[in-house]
């Protein structure tokens, strides 16, 4: 098809991380020979990995490969038991993911949520509230908001007077949007509920929060701009309610970075499994190239990593989602996502989505899964 060479870095990372990237790379290599393409798939230790490699969660060789590369394909970071040894701010969660989104710019993060029929059984919804089927588009702001904003500090304050001799601390964080940082996650999301049901639905804490009026304010200014898709907005209270009562009523759902977070959890829930869930995080465009970043929503993990039970599906639509934001290469992501439904309509389940009532099911493992998922690409 192409003959220029995609320049991939594989960040596995942690805990199940390299396996599910293992499987990744093994799909990547069926549609790379299916498709004609030349992928340069080259990996690097980031997280713990990076740590134990050389001292830091994201290694500055790591980085310059990244800087060097068209995008980064990632597992996951960080492991409950380890982390709590080293300072907060080197720990790999701030130390490689959140100062990777940071350094390549990476706002906008598409977040799909889609519960295939064959898994209705997963969804923790009865069959009548799932409806037709839940197919919802998680936007969420990646770079601002509470994660990022400053003061972000704990200090230790004075006891007041007659409080018993102990330390007192107070933790802060501060929650912060500009106007051009909510109108460009305003427009990525509008245009994307134009590829989709053009019904964008936007989420705030106007009630209460100074960012939440900002944000409706915008986003409804931005709104303008796209007559053609429907805007309505909810408090985030409200959404995740919602989200659990009647998710059919959802095409896109567009939050700043903290509610986006918690909500894309949430959402995940209903599609049966975080192993299932894909994401993209992109940048702002440069000419025709956008940066891309894609990751599993789910994280490392580690209570089943290294066993084979890991689901390898997020990480493996994961490279889809890069094939189509990061290359334009609409046909490799969709034989991606149409072997992943093929694999999954034949019945085999890794353990988060199996169940044992479930007839003409067989439980398999996280190479199996990838292997089948790469064989049903064919050539
Ligand atoms: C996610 C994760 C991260 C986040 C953590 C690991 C920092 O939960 O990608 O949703 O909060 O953004
Ligand atoms: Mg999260």
């Amino acid at each position: 098809m192409s003959s220029t060479v995609l320049k991939i870095a594989a960040l596995a990372g942690d805990g199940i991380g390299p396996e599910v990237m293992r499987e990744a790379i093994r799909v990547l290599r069926a549609v790379e020979a299916k498709f004609g393409l030349t992928l340069q798939i080259t990996a690097a230790p980031v997280g713990w990995a990076g740590i134990d490699a050389s001292g830091q969660a994201l290694p500055d060789a790591t980085l310059a490969l990244c800087r060097a590369s068209d995008c980064i394909l990632f597992g996951s970071v960080g492991l409950p038991d380890r982390d709590p040894t080293i300072p907060k701010e080197a720990r790999p969660e701030r130390a490689a993911l959140l100062r990777l989104r940071k350094e390549f710019g990476l706002f906008a993060n598409l977040r799909p949520v889609k519960l295939p029929r064959e898994l209705a059984h997963a969804c923790p919804l009865s069959l009548e509230r799932q409806g037709a089927g839940i197919d919802i588009l998680v936007v969420r702001e990646l770079t601002g908001g509470m994660y990022f904003g400053q003061p972000k500090k704990t200090e230790e304050i004075p006891a007041p007077a007659g409080e018993p001799s102990r330390k007192w601390f107070r933790a802060i964080d501060t929650m912060v949007y500009t106007t051009p940082e909510i109108e460009r996650i305003a427009h990525v999301a509008f245009r994307t509920a134009r590829l989709r049901r053009r019904k964008l639905t936007s989420i705030d804490k106007a009630n209460v929060l100074e960012n939440g009026v900002l944000w409706r304010e915008v986003v409804t200014a931005v709104s303008r701009e796209y007559p053609d898709v429907a805007l309505d907005h909810m408090f985030v209270d409200n959404g995740a309610m919602q989200l659990v009562l009647r998710p059919t009523q959802f095409d896109v759902l567009l939050c700043e970075n903290m509610f986006g977070d918690i909500l894309s959890d949430e959402a995940a829930a209903l599609a049966g499994s975080l192993g299932m869930l894909p994401s993209a995080s992109l940048g702002a465009a440069t000419g025709d190239r956008v940066f891309g970043f894609y990751e599993p929503a789910g994280g490392t993990a580690p209570d089943i990593a290294g066993r084979d039970l890991a689901n390898p599906i997020a990480q493996i639509l994961s490279a889809a989602l890069m094939l189509r934001h990061s290359f334009g290469l609409n046909e490799p992501a969709v034989a991606i996502e149409s072997a992943v439904g093929q694999v999954i309509a034949a019945g085999l389940r890794t353990g988060d989505i199996y169940s044992a009532s479930e007839s003409g099911a067989r439980r398999v493992g996280t190479t199996e899964m990838g292997t089948a998922i790469a064989a049903a690409i064919g050539h």
